[in-house]
């Protein structure tokens, strides 16, 4: 499919892909305009991997548990051989939804219409009174089948046939994270929020503590805004860390104590000072703390519309201990979260404004711009290709361009802001271009 490369103008990404100190905002229109949104929902929702749920969620045969990516509904189920398949919850005779409840268990799939039935594979294996038809076979009315892969526990589906595996949008987080075991962790607590905000402004929020001081002081008090640092990244991810300030340790009201909680396997000494903030393209955050991975999964739902599950995950050892109580950590992110989705409100509403042109970013802001870097590079079509600036320390200025010996932002540089980057540039220009054909 050609891609519509003028969804911006040339100028506008330009202004985008300056070094962070000249650069400005995505423009307005990337926030308001329903027709961005629909490129969006085509290019990005349609043709990347998005994260929808986790594999446990459907843990034995015939289980299963209905989602959505852009208005399709699609049903997630577990077939015979243990294996995770994805298909689009609808009935090859007239289109009813084969699945009603939004997760259960089944031998096999049977449509509450005409009673068409399919296996766990998708396949149809009964449809009476369809004996005399002509040009018509069981094999060729299967579900339509979605493709389905699971990293560390998180399910992945992909609407486009043609697309590259997982592994090559994950980039080098597959490697970075591998020394945890999250596909082992069970959801304790889970809430949905509808939020009145572009998902972008809501990623953005994500991607700084600028904020932090003035609108989360709990937050701040355990992880001061200025200590921390970003990660060199290569694929479709950002990331970096907080440390954890004086006793807290770990992000819960009443202080920050863990409350007995033990650390989650993989967990170093040096990781249990530290908050990890993950931004999974395009629309899954992860945030691992010492005891538990909070995790944020965006639904776009309209230009300035967001729906906003949000999992806390623990140790399956750690929630059979009859004193488990993670009512601390999860009433702190929903305070958290809510104070979030308020300023995110208000910055729709702000930016509707005719008076409102592409803000800039601060330096404490570095990370906004490389997510809006990855915005650009995709409304460009160009997969993921400009250097991303790596703060080494929060509490330093960013370097300027010339004293890392680099540039930033400008398509197909190759910077140097952290060990092997200059390998790791050239890997995500090379597999950009790989996916950028196929765009
Ligand atoms: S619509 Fe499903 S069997 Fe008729
Ligand atoms: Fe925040």
């Amino acid at each position: 499919m050609a891609l519509d490369s003028t969804i911006l103008t040339a100028e506008e990404l330009f202004a985008i892909r300056r070094d962070y100190r000249s650069a400005t905002l995505l423009p307005k229109r990337a926030y308001q305009d329903p027709g961005i949104h629909d490129w969006e929902r085509r290019e990005i929702l349609r043709r990347d991997w998005v994260p929808v749920g986790r594999a446990d969620e459907a843990p034995e045969p015939g289980s299963y548990f209905l989602t959505e990516i852009d208005n399709d509904q699609l049903i997630v189920i577990r077939g015979r051989d243990n294996e995770l398949r994805a298909f689009h919850n609808v009935c090859r005779h007239r289109g009813t939804a084969v699945a009603e409840e939004q997760c259960g268990r089944v031998v096999r799939l049977q449509c509450p219409y005409h009673a068409w039935i399919y296996d766990l594979d998708g396949s149809l294996v009964r449809a009476k009174h369809t004996d005399g038809l002509e040009d018509f076979s069981f094999e060729t009315f299967s579900l339509v089948g979605v493709r389905c892969e699971v990293w560390q526990g998180f399910v992945f589906l992909n609407l486009d046939p043609d697309a590259e595996p997982l592994a090559v949008q994950l980039g080098d987080l597959v490697e970075h994270l591998e020394r945890f075991d999250f596909a082992s962790l069970r959801s304790a607590h889970r809430v949905d929020y509808d939020v009145s905000a572009n998902w972008k402004f809501v990623a953005e929020n994500y991607q700084e503590c600028y904020h932090c001081p003035g609108l989360h002081p709990q937050l701040n008090k355990l992880t001061p805004y200025d200590l921390g640092s970003d990660f060199l990244t290569n694929g479709g991810w950002q990331g970096g860390y907080m440390e954890l300030a004086g006793e807290a340790e770990t992000m819960a009201l009443q202080g920050g104590h863990r409350d007995g909680r033990p650390a989650m396997a993989g967990i170093t000494p040096v990781d249990e000072r530290r908050v990890y903030y993950y931004l999974v393209w395009p629309t899954m955050f992860v945030s691992v703390h010492p005891d538990y991975v909070l995790v944020h999964w965006l639904s776009p739902t309209r230009v300035d519309s967001t729906t906003i599950r949000c999992q806390w995950l623990f140790e399956p050892s750690t929630m059979a201990a009859p004193d488990f109580d993670p009512s601390d950590a999860i009433a702190f992110w929903d305070l958290t979260n809510r104070q979030d989705w308020h300023v995110c409100e208000l910055q729709q509403r702000g930016t509707r404004s005719s008076t409102w042109v592409a803000g800039r970013y601060s330096t404490e802001e570095p990370s906004v711009h490389a997510f809006d870097l990855m915005v650009a590079d995709r409304y460009a079509g160009e997969g993921f290709v400009s250097q991303r600036l790596v703060r080494t320390r929060y509490d330093q200025p960013p370097p300027k361009p010339n004293e890392a010996n680099s540039t930033y932002g400008a398509t197909g540089t190759n910077g140097t802001t952290g060990a092997g980057s200059r390998d790791s540039a050239a890997r995500t220009s090379a597999r950009s271009k790989a996916s950028a054909s196929k765009r």
